[in-house]
C-alpha cells in the first residue's frame, strides 16, 4: 500500500500529462530536481500529502502529492532547501495542502539556516478550493518576508506564474526564467484585453524578454530547463547558507599577488572615450570569473558575483560603454537592491567608479531620480559589510557620493592614476563659474589641472591611496583579508525606512 502510494507519487499527474510536459519542451518536477541537486543527495518531505477538497468533484480526484515535490539536499555539497511545482498534477495549481507543504520547507530551512530555491511552474490558485487557496499564498509570502535577509531565496519560473502566484517570486531575493516556456504576468492577455483593448501575447506581457530587459521583474533568463538549472548551481556557489554563515571559499590556483599590466593601460586617457568595465572586473577576479546578474537591465550599471583568493566578493560597477555609466532610475534601483542583499549576507562590496553623475532632464526628474537615487545612496550608507572602493576614472558631483565614497563609511577608497574627483567634468564648470569670460580655455585647462586628478581628495583623506592599476587585485585580497574581523552596527531600531 505504502509502496503503491510512493510509486503513485513519483508518477505525478500520470504518463500522459509527462509527455505533454516533455513536447512543450519542459522537464517534470522530479527531473528539475535532479539536476539542480547533487546525484542521490534529494530527501523528500511529504510524497504522500493529498488535498482534503469536497467541491466541484474533487472529492474523487486526488494526486499523491498534490502537484508539487518538497525536500532538501546538497548543490557541490551545501545544503539546499527546494520545491518543486509539478505542472502534471492539477497544473501545478496550487492548494491549501501544496501551500502547506511549501510553508514546511520553508520553516526548516530558517531553522537551520539554509537557501530556499523554488521551481515555479504552476496554473496558480487552486481554483476548485477558493480562498483556502489563497491563504495558502498569504502564509507563504508572509513567511517570505520573515525569512527576507536570514536566509537567501530564489524563485525560477519554469512555467506559467500568474495572478497572486507572481508575489511570493518577487518578495525573494532573486527571479529567474526559463526563455520561451515561462512567464510572469498580474493579469494575463485576455483581461488586458478585456480592461484596456491592448492586444498583446503571454510572452510580449510576461515573457523573459520583457522581465530581464524593461521591468527588471526577473534578475536573469536561460535558455531551456537545463542550461537554467545548471546555471543556478553556479549561482548558489557564490551564496552564503544564510546571515549566520560565512561567505563560501573555493580553492582557486589565480595568484593574489597576480599584476595585470593590461590594467595600467586600459582606461583611453581622453576621457570621453569609452571603455568596458567588464575587462577591468574580470582581468581582477580570480580566474576571470565573474556572474554578472541583470545584464540586461540598466546596462549602465554592472552587478554580479566574483571570487578574490576564493571567497565570494560583490561587484558593483558603472559601464562607461553605456549611456557614459550615468546613474539614472533603473541603474540606483538594480545598485540598490543588489547592494542590500549583499549587506543582509556578509557578502563584502567591491564598487568601481567612472560616473559622470545622474541622469538630467524631465522623464528622470518626473520618473522620481531624487527618491530613487536615494535608494542607492541609502544602500550604501546602511551597508556594515567590508566596502572597497577603486575610482577608475570619472566621479562627478552627487554621485561621487553615492558610489560607496569613504564618507559612507567606505573601508578603502583607491582611486587609479586616471581619477578626476570634482563637481562636474571641467567643460560644465567653466561654463557656470566663467560664464561672463570669453576665451575660457585657459579657465577650461585650470579646472582640469585643479581636479582631473585625484590628488585634492587624497590630500584630505577622502582616498586612502592612489595604486597602479595592475596593483589592484593584491591590493584588494590584502584588504579584504585585514576586514574579515570588521565589526560595525548600525543604531538599534524596528527598521529604517528607505525612500520606496
Ligand atoms: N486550478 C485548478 N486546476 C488548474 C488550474 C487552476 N488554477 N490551472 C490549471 N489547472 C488544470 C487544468 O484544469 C488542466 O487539468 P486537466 O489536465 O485535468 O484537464 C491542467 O491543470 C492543465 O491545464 P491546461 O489548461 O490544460 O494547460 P495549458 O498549458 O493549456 O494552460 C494555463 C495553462 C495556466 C494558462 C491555464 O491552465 C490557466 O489559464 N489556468 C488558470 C489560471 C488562473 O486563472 N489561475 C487563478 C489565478 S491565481
Amino acid at each position: 500500500m505504502i509502496d503503491a502510494k510512493r510509486a503513485d507519487a513519483m508518477l505525478g499527474g500520470g504518463p500522459k500529462r509527462i509527455d505533454a510536459q516533455h513536447a512543450k519542451g519542459k522537464l517534470t518536477a522530479r527531473e528539475r530536481i535532479d539536476l539542480l541537486l547533487d546525484a542521490g543527495s534529494f530527501n523528500e518531505y511529504d510524497a504522500f500529502v493529498e488535498h482534503r477538497c469536497h467541491d466541484f468533484g474533487m472529492a474523487d480526484s486526488k494526486i499523491t502529492g498534490d502537484g508539487v515535490v518538497t525536500g532538501y539536499g546538497t548543490i557541490n555539497g551545501r545544503l539546499v532547501y527546494v520545491f518543486s511545482q509539478d505542472f502534471t498534477a492539477f497544473g501545478g495549481s496550487l492548494s491549501k495542502t501544496h501551500a502547506q507543504k511549501i510553508c514546511k520547507i520553508m520553516d526548516q530551512a530558517l531553522l537551520v539556516g539554509a537557501p530556499v530555491i523554488g521551481l515555479n511552474d504552476s496554473g496558480g490558485a487552486r481554483i476548485q478550493e477558493g480562498v483556502d487557496s489563497l491563504g495558502g499564498y498569504a502564509d507563504i509570502f508572509q513567511k517570505n518576508v520573515l525569512a527576507s535577509g536570514v536566509i537567501p531565496q530564489i524563485s525560477l519560473i519554469m512555467g506559467p506564474c500568474a495572478g497572486g502566484a507572481v508575489y511570493s517570486p518577487a518578495l525573494t531575493d532573486f527571479t529567474f526564467m526559463v526563455r520561451d516556456t515561462s512567464y510572469l504576468f498580474v493579469t494575463g492577455p485576455d483581461v488586458v484585453k478585456a480592461v484596456t483593448n491592448e492586444q498583446v501575447t503571454q510572452e510580449e506581457l510576461g515573457g523573459a524578454g520583457p522581465h530581464t530587459t524593461k521591468s527588471g521583474v526577473a534578475h536573469l533568463a536561460f535558455e531551456n530547463d537545463i542550461e537554467a538549472l545548471a546555471r543556478l548551481r553556479e549561482f548558489v556557489d557564490f551564496l552564503p547558507l544564510s546571515n549566520r554563515h560565512p561567505v563560501p571559499e573555493r580553492s582557486t590556483d589565480d595568484s593574489p599577488t597576480r599584476k595585470d599590466a593590461a590594467l595600467d593601460v586600459l582606461v583611453p586617457t581622453d576621457s570621453t572615450k569609452a571603455y568596458d568595465i567588464k575587462d577591468v572586473i574580470t582581468r581582477i577576479v580570480d580566474d576571470g570569473n565573474f556572474f554578472e546578474v541583470m545584464p540586461d537591465f540598466a546596462k549602465n550599471i554592472v552587478v554580479g558575483f566574483a571570487r578574490l583568493d576564493g571567497q565570494t566578493v560583490s561587484v558593483i560597477a558603472n559601464q562607461p560603454l553605456v549611456s557614459s555609466g550615468v546613474l539614472d532610475i533603473n541603474a540606483s534601483v538594480k545598485a540598490a537592491r543588489w547592494v542590500r542583499f549583499c549587506d543582509a549576507f556578509n557578502i563584502p562590496l567591491l564598487t568601481f567608479v567612472d560616473v559622470p553623475g545622474f541622469l538630467p532632464g524631465t522623464a528622470q526628474e518626473h520618473g522620481g531620480i531624487i527618491r530613487n537615487g536615494a535608494k542607492l545612496l541609502y544602500a550604501y550608507a546602511e551597508a556594515t559589510v567590508p566596502k572597497i572602493t577603486v575610482i577608475t576614472r570619472k566621479a562627478y558631483g552627487g554621485a561621487y557620493d553615492v558610489m560607496s565614497s569613504k564618507h559612507l563609511r567606505g573601508d578603502m577608497n583607491y582611486s587609479w592614476p586616471t581619477g578626476e574627483i570634482a563637481v562636474m567634468g571641467a567643460k560644465g564648470a567653466v561654463e557656470i563659474i566663467f560664464r561672463h569670460v570669453k576665451d575660457k580655455t585657459q579657465a577650461e585647462a585650470d579646472y582640469v589641472e585643479k581636479f582631473a586628478n585625484p590628488l585634492p581628495a587624497a590630500q584630505r583623506g577622502f582616498l586612502d591611496d592612489v595604486i597602479m592599476p595592475s596593483q589592484t587585485r593584491s591590493r584588494i585580497i590584502q584588504d579584504l583579508k585585514m576586514l574579515r574581523s570588521k565589526t560595525l552596527k548600525n543604531p538599534a531600531k524596528k527598521h529604517g525606512n528607505i525612500p520606496l
